[in-house]
């Protein structure tokens, strides 16, 4: 049964410690294995944890600063992890056939040349990300920049990321996975349902993540004061944007600045989901104000570089359906095969993406993600696409009956890298596909 929202203080996940630190590299040991995590009051939960927690250890890295990640398989089913919107060389980037089975260990590379961003990194084994991510493969990795420090944004302890998911328990405060589950009604922020955080009347740096298998958000502060997004999906925006409310598919992100200087000490402020159904799905968490504090924290007018792909040579259309009959999903009518490559396209050369959602039904929203680069959205059904949406994205909503136009290229490595649905349980049962880097 759902407990009583604001009852619990969320919990801020631990950082990770390296083992080891060399003048260029941070070194990190993980297991990954089961264990049990405190989320519904008088339950013990089993969950699969990096670490053993729930969500995994905080990774903070630094641009220019390499990070190796030694993750140990300590489950009884094969792994293999993925760091969301890294851009990182493709061995490394957790294809689904390079697992890791059980009792072995894989060194993760990620070499961190890419402006400072919130990232994640979660499982993505073969038809199995959905599972794995529902019980608990998930952590964040910030990407922190020496020169980001100097813009005074809101940091240390008034830097909080927030992953939002969904969940579903059984009785005994068990997580039970179903695919396509319309019962994931429970709300989590970092793992624990509906808590509260006890914050200073002072500016704080909220980092969002969509960790949902396959629900929105549209976040919103109870009390309609607004928000000044900062950073999208891939890193800072050239300027801020000061929005009512944001929406998030899937693994999208947004590091948004609240300013809870605005309140009387005492004030209760809920961080509303006004994509949720009424006491259940709506409220996210609540903000209690405490003392007003010296902030000497800032947004400033200029943030990050702009982002411009140039002109584009190719246009191509990546068509995204769920098939009624069989219940698979696909991209441009085929399930994923991973011997297969689905589109080959030259390094360096900017390409038009038209990505359609050929589905009717409300509830087969896409989304699409693409491994190894970020894009730009033009557009979405030929109109504008919010703010937040014109900075460097690596996942982006596709409508129902819609479509959305992306500027994409791909100039780091050759190889492979995968393009797919963000809504693991349309990922997991085939809408992903692969594309080949060539020179
Ligand atoms: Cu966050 Cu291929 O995934
Ligand atoms: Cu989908």
């Amino acid at each position: 049964a759902p407990s009583k929202p604001f009852s619990r203080p969320l919990l801020v996940p631990k950082t990770a410690v390296p083992v080891h630190q060399s003048s260029t590299t941070d070194y990190y040991d993980m297991a990954i294995r089961e264990a049990s995590a405190l989320i519904l009051p008088g339950f013990r939960t089993w969950i699969f944890g990096y670490d053993g927690l729930f969500p995994g250890p905080t990774v903070r890295a630094s641009v220019g600063r390499r990070v190796v990640i030694r993750q140990r398989n300590r489950l009884r089913r094969n792994v293999v992890v993925h760091l969301h919107g890294g851009l990182v060389a493709p061995e490394y980037d957790g294809h689904p056939a390079d697992i890791i089975p059980p009792g072995y260990y894989r060194d993760y590379v990620y070499p961190n040349r890419q402006p400072s961003a919130t990232l994640w990194y979660h499982d993505h084994s073969h038809r199995g990300e959905a599972e794995m991510v529902f019980y608990g493969l998930a952590g964040f990795y910030l990407l922190e920049d020496p020169w980001e420090r100097g813009l005074n944004l809101p940091a240390g302890r008034y830097d909080i990321p927030l992953m939002l998911r969904d969940a579903h328990f059984d009785k005994r405060g068990q997580l039970v996975f179903a695919m396509d589950d319309r019962r994931r009604d429970t709300l989590l922020v970092n793992g624990r349902p509906q808590p509260f955080l006890d914050v200073y009347a002072r500016r704080y740096r909220l980092r969002l993540l969509n960790g949902s298998n396959q629900r929105n958000f549209t976040l919103r502060l109870s009390d309609g004061a607004p928000m000044t997004v900062i950073a999208s999906d891939g890193g800072l925006l050239p300027a801020p944007l000061r929005v009512a409310g944001v929406t998030l598919s899937p693994a999208e992100r947004v590091d948004v600045v609240v300013d809870f200087g605005r309140y009387e000490p005492g004030t209760r402020v809920v961080l509303l989901n006004t994509a949720g159904t009424n006491g259940v799905t709506r409220n996210v968490m609540r903000f209690h104000v405490g003392r007003r504090v010296s902030d000497s924290s800032r947004v400033p007018d200029r943030l990050g570089q702009g982002f411009d792909l140039g002109s584009a040579t190719v246009v191509r259309d990546v068509n995204l359906h769920m098939d009624p009959r069989s219940g698979q999903f696909f991209i441009d009518g085929r399930a994923f095969d991973m011997k297969r490559v689905d589109m080959k396209i030259r390094r360096g050369e900017t390409e038009i993406w038209r990505v359609h959602n050929r589905d009717r039904l409300p509830e087969t929203m896409h989304n699409l993600h693409l491994h190894g680069t970020h894009f730009q959205v033009l557009d979405r059904n030929g109109g504008p696409v919010a703010g937040h949406e014109t900075g460097r994205k690596d996942t982006v909503a596709v409508p129902v009956g819609g479509h959305v136009r992306i500027k994409v290229r791909y100039d780091r490595h050759l190889g492979r890298y995968l393009y797919h649905c963000h809504l693991l349980d349309h990922s997991s049962m085939g809408m992903m596909a692969q594309a080949e880097i060539v020179g």
